[in-house]
């Protein structure tokens, strides 16, 4: 799985938070390189899907570090992280095992990756972009007594 498939994060997906950004468009491209590895034929790159449930369990964590670092409340964004790595991690399992087909794995995990930026991402990346403007707009404030003293 060597090839690289450039600009897969579709603009519409685009949260402008670069670190987040440049997880996204990991996960897509890892999805669209097992589409292709498995294309008309039955070979499931076993290590491979290992890889891609690793690397969303890493940018899941990264999500959770931004949130506790800002001081939000992440918990309800956490549990869904959770289910659906439990969620993955079966489904991955049936389709060793025979009784999932692996194409209808992957079109589930891209699908579900697409509307979890849109519908849960977005928001939390708001929340957190706020939240960080609020930050350092209270840092300004307090700062300004000192300059206003040597005034
Ligand atoms: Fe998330």
């Amino acid at each position: 799985m060597e090839s690289y498939i450039a600009g897969l994060l579709p603009e519409a997906l685009v949260v402008d938070l670069p670190e987040i950004d440049a997880q996204h468009e990991e996960i897509f491209h890892r999805i669209e390189s097992l589409k292709a590895a498995c294309f008309e034929s039955s070979y499931v790159p076993i290590d491979e899907f290992g890889a891609l449930l690793d690397y969303f369990a890493t940018h899941f964590a990264t999500e959770e570090r931004l949130a506790d670092e800002a001081g939000l409340d992440f918990a309800e964004h956490t549990r869904i992280h959770t289910d659906t790595l439990r969620l993955l991690h079966k489904a991955f399992g049936e389709v060793i095992s025979g009784g999932q087909d692996v194409h209808c794995f992957l079109r589930y995990a891209e699908y579900w990756f697409e509307r979890h930026i849109n519908e849960d991402d977005r928001l939390f990346i708001s929340v957190l972009q706020a939240s960080n403007r609020d930050r350092s707009s209270s840092q300004r404030h307090t700062a300004s007594p000192c300059f206003g003293a040597q005034a």
